[in-house]
């Protein structure tokens, strides 16, 4: 066995709301090996989205830990942590949220790079967009100039630029179009071939899901209910939570059934 890339054990986050306590996330264990697609499926308000933040660190943990390829991430110093966290990145449902609207897309990719020091900067954002399918021209304009698919290219551009190993991908296609969705699917997969990526791909579209994932873990209300391989998840789901969650795509996509079995069986 390889070390995994992400172990994550017992994580939980408890927040105060108006004096009452809310367990967003309560005691989540899952495990991330390399280049694979890791899905985390759920309602909202499951606690999906603060289980990304609580592994990225942009959220602190109430207890349990986070090990990227075997080294705890709550115990590092801020030096190791920062090189740590130069192998995780996370794609946003809205990319704008990730870019500064005053600046050049240019220079939003090229941030990073500085950031960590790194040279050959023009010509990694040239490489990179061009990577992603838009034009290395491309650099001059401003995030308002582009359309939601290309700014969403432009999002995975600027998380890929560090090439980390592992992309935190939260809900990445449910404000786009059904058409473009499957353009940005197509390209978070062979950008995962290319570089040997891992996803933990946050989604409560069981429809996405099954067309990505290795790996899917149900959550409902903080807990991860059932976890197994995608073929597992969609041909025996075990728990009811994970079932009602399967009916409720059907009925409102005619052709799933069998598309789904086609998938499911390869
Ligand atoms: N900063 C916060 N302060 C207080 N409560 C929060 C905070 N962030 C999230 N929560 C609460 O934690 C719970 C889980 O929220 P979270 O955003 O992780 O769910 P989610 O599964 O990502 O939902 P969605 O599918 O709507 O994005 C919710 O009850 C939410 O209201
Ligand atoms: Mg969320």
């Amino acid at each position: 066995m390889t070390t995994p890339l992400l172990s994550v054990n017992n994580l939980s986050k408890t927040f105060q709301r108006r004096g009452q306590n809310v367990q967003a996330v309560d005691g989540v264990s899952l495990t991330i090996q390399p280049g694979e697609t890791w899905a985390l499926v759920g309602e909202s308000g499951s606690g999906k989205s603060t289980t990304g933040r609580l592994i990225l660190g942009l959220t602190a943990a109430s207890g349990g830990e986070v090990l990227f390829e075997g080294r705890s991430l709550l115990t590092q110093s801020a030096a190791e942590w920062r090189s740590v966290r130069k192998e995780m990145q996370m794609i946003f449902q809205d990319p704008l949220s990730s870019l500064d609207p005053k600046r050049s897309i240019g220079y939003s990719l090229e941030e990073p790079l500085i950031i960590h020091g790194i040279g050959n900067r023009r010509q990694a954002v040239a490489e990179m967009l061009s990577h992603v399918g838009l034009r290395p021209e491309d650099a001059g304009r401003y995030p308002h100039e582009f359309s939601g698919g290309q700014r969403q290219r432009i999002g995975i551009a600027r998380a890929l630029i560090l090439k980390p190993k592992l992309i935190i991908c939260d809900e990445p296609v449910s404000a786009l179009d059904v058409s473009i969705q499957s353009q940005i699917l197509n390209l978070l997969m062979s950008l995962q071939r290319e570089y040997g990526l891992a996803y933990l791909f946050i989604s409560h579209d069981l429809n996405v899901v099954r067309h990505i994932a290795d790996r899917v873990g149900v959550m409902s209300r903080g807990r991860i209910v059932e976890q197994g391989s995608a073929e597992a998840i969609f041909t025996r789901p075990q728990h009811d939570y994970t079932r009602y969650l399967l009916n409720a795509i059907l009925p409102a996509h005619p052709a799933a059934p069998d598309g789904l079995r086609a998938v499911v069986n390869g």
